[in-house]
């Protein structure tokens, strides 16, 4: 029995929350129409390439730029809290030897955090062993045994010398910070909203950040990336790059690494990051070939997705060259989204600094669409 009243007075309900304002935010502003992101107060193309990431980390955290000894003050604290526990590695090696996802494997070894910080250092902890966790297990998939985090270095150079056991020169450490900071934060995202409602309820910050991870796993929020180099690969040279692309959109498929759902211009994060990418390639000693390869496979991609889809302003995405930038840094695809987690998890903790002191718990409502008035029939006679 469904009740009249209830059908009569069934709400809107606001699926997928698009239109719903539910946070006030000074972190960052996205304009979706103007291609334009704003991080606390900088455009991103002011700030990306010139701040080192622990200065987009204070930044974020203090809605200021640091001085001198607040930088310093920072940068200690991240190389203090980067060495994970014991019980993280040994995990890490079961996750290894079993093949599990490197998103699984970030997933499990975040929630051990808490072995290695109480709640004055959490917020440093997360931001630091997220990388080295990333690090070692990129490194363990590789039957390469980990690289032991120095304090001596920048946040940066440290993620890279982890990964290699080589210190990585000047280039490639700007690229990397360039990198993360351009994805450090983007408005509410489902991955933002589930650690603002997890700290929201009283939690703490490790299962905040642990449950924004499992949010990012899902495909339709951090999984672009790997399949945009893919297709690069693909394609191969430049000569197939317009038959292999219009059979794909012949096919109804999508190229991937363009296209995005809030901006309706260039995503001003490709332009960073291809700026970044190609100042890497040009100084760093990355194929050259691929580089230009990856340009012409987006112009031709831009020219065909104008004729196939005419009018819905499909541009390059922040994934297009990230997934350049990565490889060119020596990152796995595999590893592309755990890495966006490296840089993420300063704005996750940042948005859960800003929910706590709301103050009030998120709880929207639910509208009933079920029966009534059912009544109990013991499990032998149904
Ligand atoms: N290639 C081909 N066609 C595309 C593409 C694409 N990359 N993107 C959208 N379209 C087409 C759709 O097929 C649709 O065509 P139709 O109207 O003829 O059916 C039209 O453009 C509009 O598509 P929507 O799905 O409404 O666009 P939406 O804004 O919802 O989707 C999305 C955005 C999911 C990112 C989409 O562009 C896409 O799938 N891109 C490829 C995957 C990708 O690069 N994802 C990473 C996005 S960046 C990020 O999430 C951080």
């Amino acid at each position: 029995m469904i009740r009249n009243e209830t059908a009569m007075t069934a709400p809107q309900i606001h699926a997928g929350l698009d239109s719903i304002v539910a946070a006030e935010t000074r972190l960052s502003h996205v304009d979706g129409l103007a291609g334009e992101l704003v991080i606390a107060g900088f455009t991103a193309e002011e700030i990306a390439s010139r701040a080192t990431f622990e200065e987009m980390v204070f930044l974020l955290w203090n809605d200021r730029l640091p001085d001198t000894g607040e930088l310093d003050s920072l940068t200690g604290r991240l190389a203090a809290n980067r060495e994970i526990a014991p019980a993280t590695l040994d995990l890490l090696r079961a996750a290894a030897d079993r093949s599990i996802d490197p998103m699984d494997a970030l997933l499990m070894g975040c929630a051990t955090i808490s072995l290695t910080a109480g709640s004055e250092e959490a917020r440093y902890a997360l931001v630091a062993q997220i990388a080295t966790i990333v690090a070692a297990y990129t490194r363990l998939r590789n039957d390469q045994e980990p690289v032991a985090p120095r304090n001596d270095l920048g946040h940066s150079a440290n993620f890279l010398y982890m990964l290699t056991g080589d210190l990585p020169d000047a280039e490639r450490v700007r690229a990397l910070d360039t990198y993360l900071n351009t994805v450090v934060d983007h408005g509410l995202n489902a991955s933002t909203f589930a650690a603002r409602v997890i700290i929201a309820t009283g939690s703490d910050l490790v299962s905040a950040v642990t449950g924004a991870i499992g949010a990012l796993k899902g495909p339709l929020h951090g999984g672009a990336p790997g399949p945009a180099l893919e297709m690069v690969f693909e394609i191969g040279h430049p000569d197939r790059a317009e038959s292999h692309m219009r059979a794909m959109l012949e096919r109804g498929e999508r190229l991937m690494g363009f296209g995005h759902r809030v901006y309706k211009v260039r995503d001003p994060r490709a332009d960073i990051l291809a700026v970044a990418a190609t100042r890497l390639f040009e100084q760093g000693g990355a194929d050259p070939e691929l580089f230009d390869l990856t340009r012409h496979v987006e112009s031709v991609a831009l020219r065909l997705l104008e004729e196939y889809k005419p009018g819905r302003n499909l541009q390059t995405n922040v994934e297009f060259y990230t997934a350049l930038l990565m490889h060119g840094l020596g990152f796995s695809t595999e590893t592309f989204t755990p890495v966006f987690a490296t840089s993420r998890t300063a704005g996750w903790i940042a948005h859960a600094l800003e929910q706590q002191a709301v103050g009030r718990i998120i709880r929207p409502q639910s509208h009933y669409s079920g029966e009534f008035g059912r009544t109990w029939i013991p499990v032998g006679e149904r």
